[in-house]
């Protein structure tokens, strides 16, 4: 039995916060290592059981297959009636960039069928979060709600999805319980990787409820299948809390597996049947054999973006179709994710915008790093492309490779650190011209090239999100941003993570809820004492006043180690630029 599964362990936390027994010592592991520990990390998703006595539900558990099955039904009662039917998929962050990447590439697969578009896209804070990190309006019930309310006005039938791995997010409990208030309209699902009795339960500001008690009340609408909640559970994280990795997986496996199996039985009049979905599910767990079959050049990879993240470099992915989108959405929560700066990992998409298809259109005028088509790539980054800087070009051998060759010779004259990371068919051949431009190419291996009917590029994007996630994570792995399994600069932008932050102090200190609360408070501030108005200030306003400061947990949990001052806590960050080893001294300070 996994040591996560025993009582004792981290008890109060749920799944998806605690940390991973598996990955305790990455922080310390090389490149191959590192990798090695990703993969065995990302098969949990595929475990069958987790104990003898099936404590919790796994994405193969009858339960869940069951929920699946009604679900694609529901899917193919929508195309057969379209015109005032809409399924609507809304998450913050992560969730709702595979809202997003879901709702495109399906309504791309009806158009090519000639049929009416059926889903739509919410995300927390809007199109700009596909980009960045917009964490605050994920605390919003309210903006939630209304922003489902004004996407299916007029709309008689919705199925409505909500996306929150930890089972956490304000902004989509708001929307659930609108659907409960409006049942002659809505079936609400939720997506989520805890059980349900671990579901969130602190209270919302200026909210009655929490998530767990919209669960609760969803439960009760479940057993009449007029509600769904889907919720196996994927084992931690590798990097505790960060939910963009097997819960975003996860995310993707479910959502397509029910949409495919729904245009199936529409298109080619092919039962929905349990035996059907979980042939899916295998088909899943071959794209991660064959994915990390490639496991050392993943490593070789993983290991150049490192040494360019050490050496304040910068990492750039320029992606066709949607491999440019995993590409996009990776950059994006390296943001949230290790604390780093807008510019350190960006995206570009060969068309840009006309390729996003994304609710608000063009976004390149809010700001430099909105400008996201290969266009731009030429013209913003190429001049300034320097030698710490790593370019790796992601795409499939059935894309435009005149153009994909172009563009690779152009970046030639500028860098030698470009690198491809591609997907091979055995009717493609790539052309030897094109493989000598690249230092080095990763290739992962395809029987065929993908059909339509078949969800085109599925599986090819889940394979490109487990690569890209292994070179972003283990980058900053080896740029010292860990410690242990736990990004210790995390930004303390919402309530959620305003509580990991807390709990990360109370794990390394052994200080009390209290202490660690003050700690990290004074940090926020960055005051020695802390006034009335700071402490009896709701967690709310205390997010708002981090999102404006560097390093608040570095600071707090130095705070709380040497039983300092901020001004010592700041200083002593100062003199070890790199976090984990800042830590480690303060610690190995302490013990003397
Ligand atoms: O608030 C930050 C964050 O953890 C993102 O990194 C994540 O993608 C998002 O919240 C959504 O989390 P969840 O799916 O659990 O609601």
């Amino acid at each position: 039995m996994e040591t996560w599964i025993t009582a004792g362990y981290e008890p109060s936390l749920p799944v998806t916060e605690k940390s991973n027994p598996l990955t305790r010592d990455i922080d310390k592991a090389d490149a191959k290592h590192i990798v090695h520990l990703l993969k065995n990390c990302d098969a949990e998703i595929f475990k069958k059981e987790w104990d003898a006595h099936g404590s919790y539900q796994t994405l193969s558990s009858e339960s869940v297959i069951q929920k699946m099955v009604h679900l694609a039904k529901k899917v193919e009662e929508i195309l057969k009636d379209p015109e005032e039917s809409l399924i609507v998929m809304s998450g913050c962050g992560t969730s709702g960039r595979l809202a997003f990447l879901l709702a495109t590439s399906f309504n791309g697969l009806l158009k090519e069928l000639q049929h009416d578009q059926i889903y739509y896209y919410i995300i927390a804070g809007g199109d700009k979060a596909l980009l960045t990190s917009q964490e605050s309006t994920e605390d919003s019930p309210q903006r939630g709600a209304e922003m489902l309310r004004m996407a299916c006005e007029g709309k008689k039938r919705v199925l409505f999805i909500g996306i929150s791995c930890g089972l956490s997010a304000p902004f989509v409990a708001g929307q659930i319980d609108f659907c409960m208030h409006n049942m002659n309209v809505f079936t609400p699902v939720v997506i989520g990787f805890n059980p349900v009795k671990m579901a969130r339960n602190e209270p919302i500001c200026g909210w009655p409820l929490t998530f767990r008690r919209v669960l609760k009340r969803m439960e009760e609408l479940q057993k009449s299948n007029e509600a769904f909640i889907i919720n196996p559970v994927l084992g931690p994280e590798a990097i505790s809390g960060s939910s963009r990795l097997k819960g975003g997986s996860a995310t993707k496996i479910v959502l397509e597996t029910i949409f495919l199996a729904g245009h199936e039985a529409f298109f080619s009049s092919k039962n929905i049947t349990v035996q059907h979905i979980l042939n899916w599910m295998e088909i899943y767990k071959d794209v991660h054999t064959v994915t990390y079959s490639q496991s050392d050049k993943i490593a070789f990879l993983v290991q150049q973006v490192g040494e360019s993240l050490q050496q304040s470099g910068h990492v750039y992915y320029v992606g066709w179709s949607s491999l440019g989108v995993m590409g996009v959405i990776d950059a994006s929560e390296c943001i949230p994710t290790f604390g780093a700066d807008i510019e350190d990992v960006r995206g570009f998409i060969w068309k840009g915008y006309d390729e996003l298809k994304n609710n608000e259109g063009d976004l390149s005028s809010v700001g430099p790093a909105f400008r996201i088509g290969h266009v731009d790539f030429v013209n913003d980054i190429l001049p300034h492309v320097s030698k710490s800087d790593i370019i790796i070009f992601l795409f499939a051998l059935d894309d435009d490779l005149r153009d994909i060759e172009t563009l690779a010779n152009q970046t030639k004259l500028k860098t030698s650190n470009l690198h491809a990371v591609y997907h091979a068919y055995p009717e493609c051949s790539f052309p030897i011209d094109l493989k000598k431009v690249f230092s080095s190419v990763l290739s992962v291996a395809w029987p065929a090239v993908p059909l339509v009917s078949e969800g085109y590029h599925i599986k090819q994007e889940l394979s490109t999100k487990w690569i890209l996630n292994a070179i972003s994570t283990g980058g900053h792995i080896l740029k010292g941003k860990i410690y242990c399994n736990y990004m210790l600069d995390l930004k303390v932008t919402n309530t959620k993570l305003f509580k990991r932050a807390v709990n990360i102090l109370q794990k390394f200190t052994r200080c009390s809820y209290s202490e660690s609360l003050k700690a990290l408070l004074q940090a926020i501030y960055d005051v020695e004492e802390l006034t009335g108005a700071m402490t009896d200030a709701d967690v709310i306003e205390h997010t708002i006043a981090a999102s404006t400061r560097t390093r608040v947990l570095p600071t707090a949990l130095v705070i709380l180690i040497r039983r300092c001052s901020i001004s010592e806590a700041k200083s002593r960050l100062d003199a070890h630029p790199v976090i984990r080893e800042a830590v480690e001294a303060c610690l190995a300070a302490s013990q003397d």
